[in-house]
């Protein structure tokens, strides 16, 4: 999947009385991936939705689903979403000791599997399961909400995650999720990005087409 740059509006920003012409308006807009936040309201101080909504998406959508567990004991529910709809299932490093099982148990039910650092974890940490890992997810906001400003740092991780990629010869993909803007998104893009997650930047506009193409003239 590399050599391609996807744009994944996160629904979180969405209108969710509206949830479906949501989908569809931004599916229009060019729309690659749909990022679903899962929010459990201990591991992240917010609550979002759970497999029953998500399930309720999938069958609204036709891109795959991109699904973030910010939540504590991912491994209880792994089966779960993936029934849902999940194609993307991305784990948080902090929330699971046993990564390398969770990564597993994705991977052997034909998903992509995900791993997510929040802003004060080394990628470092992640060595002994880049290897086996479809994707890294750098979060560059602290998890649990839209809206808020990009860590400036986050690029140096995402320097280090590409340049351990291209000194290994490894495959995953680096998604950022947090921030993400029009004036960014190249600037990420060139730092190695191949997924970029925007929640407010494209629903707090009218015309979601407009700023995803604008998005994309970037990359
Ligand atoms: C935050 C979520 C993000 C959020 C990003 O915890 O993981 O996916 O929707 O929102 P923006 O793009 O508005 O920062
Ligand atoms: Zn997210």
């Amino acid at each position: 999947m590399r050599n391609k740059k996807y744009i994944a509006p996160s629904l979180l920003s969405a209108n969710f009385l509206h949830l479906e012409q949501e989908i569809k308006d931004v599916e229009k807009a060019g729309a690659d991936i749909l990022h679903l936040d899962i929010m459990d309201g201990h591991f992240v101080p917010n609550m979002t939705f759970g497999p029953f909504i998500v399930e309720q998406i999938k069958s609204a959508a036709s891109v795959p689903l991109d699904v973030h567990l910010m939540i504590e004991e991912p491994q209880r529910w792994i089966e779960t979403y993936i029934e849902a709809g999940a194609d993307f299932l991305t784990v948080h490093f902090e929330t699971d000791p046993h990564l390398n099982r969770a990564i597993n148990e994705i991977k052997k039910r034909g998903r992509k599997a995900g791993v997510s650092i929040n802003p004060s974890t080394h990628p470092l940490l992640l060595e002994y399961v880049l290897e086996y890992v479809d994707l890294v997810l750098v979060m560059s906001v602290n998890p649990g909400f839209g809206g808020q400003r990009f860590i400036e740092n986050s690029f140096r991780k995402i320097e280090w995650l590409n340049n351990y990629r291209e000194n290994h010869l490894l495959n995953f993909l680096i998604e950022v999720d947090g921030g993400v803007n029009e004036n960014n998104i190249k600037a990420l893009s060139d730092a190695g990005v191949d997924i970029f997650v925007a929640g407010s930047a494209i629903f707090s506009k009218d015309d979601y087409g407009e700023v995803i193409r604008r998005m994309r003239e970037r990359l």
